[in-house]
């Protein structure tokens, strides 16, 4: 079954109402070495470890807008923090600003408390913008996380991770997909936007034989459900990454990738797929160790959906970790068709009109401008981009 925008809706929604409060990141001083600097205090007033309604009302509401507010009256409040540091408590608020924007109408006082804190969230969103330049020059955790040879650059055997050290280069066997709108639409919507969802597809036979694949899904899409033949050994990646907004209020792609989902088909035996999944270590990557990409065991119980390798404050709140069993085994559970030839992503095909674009190979930048152009019909990013700094 193809679980489209409705499907990701409501598992967004069960995220948002289920209340019980979780922890976030253990060390005190995650973000500057000082444990009482003004961004390690706005990050435990705001994430740890309460429910977001206690931040829209009472006494938790007034702490957190009177740390907001001394986070935007400080000098600076970006300058002495590290700029990946910074990106990562940008990309809390914001999901943390969204989620303040969309979460259902209270009564009247809190409608106008929740805007009081909105509105403070954007201005953090700004203040801690980086330059286009900071941007690009933050570290590649993929290629340090592959580089610490952690784990076996290639698939070798099930059930043992493997982090492709090709994934993102040129020419890569990898093939890069996207469509427009994005091809992760579920995945998309739950973030809302806020972190790019790339589609990677790889055929054995190399790049060659994977795009000659997408020339014929696309020729043959209009007879859905895709029955092409794939061989044993197809691969299918799904990665995320971070998406900063800039100093001049535009989004941008950073190069942190913060989760990765890999599917190999038919390697186990028929109709059989092996699954794994990468997730961020934030500290790891804070503190220069190993890029920070640490592979889920077997047993570990993880947000595989929205979250897809690292909790957003949107489900930080949540329960969906607690108890439901294997992060991997739940993969399963929505990727139950294992024949080779199901892709879930190109179920999009099935809806594939003369207004839509079949399968098209991208590049990032164009991912991040369709992505972008989504973003900018949102609410949310209506509500924020009044507070964005222009040049
Ligand atoms: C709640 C349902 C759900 C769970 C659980 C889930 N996925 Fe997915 N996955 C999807 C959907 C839906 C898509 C299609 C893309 C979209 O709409 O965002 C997808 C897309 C993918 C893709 C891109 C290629 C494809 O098959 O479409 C990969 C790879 C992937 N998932 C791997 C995993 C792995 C590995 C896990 C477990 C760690 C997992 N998924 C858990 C729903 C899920």
């Amino acid at each position: 079954m193809y679980m489209g925008l409705i499907g990701a809706a409501c598992l967004l929604t069960a995220a948002l109402l289920a209340q019980e409060p979780r922890t976030w990141l253990t060390s005190d001083n995650s973000y500057h070495p000082d444990p009482q600097h003004v961004a390690n205090r706005t990050h435990r007033t705001l994430f740890i470890p309460w429910s977001w309604k206690e931040l829209v009302e009472g006494p938790r509401h007034r702490e957190a807008l009177a740390q907001l507010d001394s986070f935007l009256s400080a000098e600076s409040p970006r300058r002495d923090l590290e700029p990946v540091r910074a990106l990562m408590l940008q990309r809390d608020l914001w999901a943390l600003h969204d989620l303040i924007a969309t979460v259902k109408p209270l009564s009247d006082p809190a409608e106008a408390a929740r805007a009081e804190l909105r509105v403070r969230l954007a201005r953090a969103v700004a203040a801690l913008a980086l330059t286009e330049e900071q941007i690009v020059r933050l570290p590649d955790n993929y290629a340090l996380s592959v580089a610490s040879k952690k784990y076996p650059a290639r698939y070798k055997s099930s059930p043992a991770p493997f982090l492709p050290s090709d994934l993102f280069d040129k020419d890569s066997p990898w093939v890069r997909l996207n469509g427009d709108p994005p091809l992760a639409s579920g995945h998309t919507l739950a973030v809302l936007g806020r972190s790019q969802f790339q589609v990677f597809l790889n055929i054995p036979g190399g790049r060659e034989a994977t795009l000659a694949l997408v020339k014929d899904l696309n020729a043959n899409h209009r007879s859905f459900p895709v029955r092409a033949k794939l061989p044993e050994g197809t691969a299918v990646a799904l990665a995320r990454s971070v998406v900063a907004i800039d100093t001049a209020g535009k989004m941008r792609l950073s190069p942190i990738v913060e989760g990765l989902q890999i599917r190999v088909l038919g390697v186990t035996g028929p109709g059989q797929q092996d699954v794994n999944a990468f997730k961020l270590d934030r500290l790891a990557l804070f503190e220069g160790r190993s890029g920070g990409l640490i592979a889920l065991k077997t047993d570990e119980e993880e947000t595989p959906f929205p979250g897809s390798g690292q909790p957003d404050p949107a489900n930080l709140y949540g329960t969906e970790n607690k108890g439901r069993g294997s992060a991997l085994v739940n993969c399963l559970g929505c990727h139950h068709n294992a024949e080779p030839e199901h892709i879930k992503s190109f179920g999009r095909l099935a809806s594939l009109n003369a207004g839509n674009e079949p399968l098209k190979l991208t590049t990032p930048d164009r991912g991040l401008e369709i992505l972008s152009r989504w973003k900018q019909e949102h609410e949310t990013w209506k509500l924020l981009e009044p507070y964005l700094k222009k040049k």
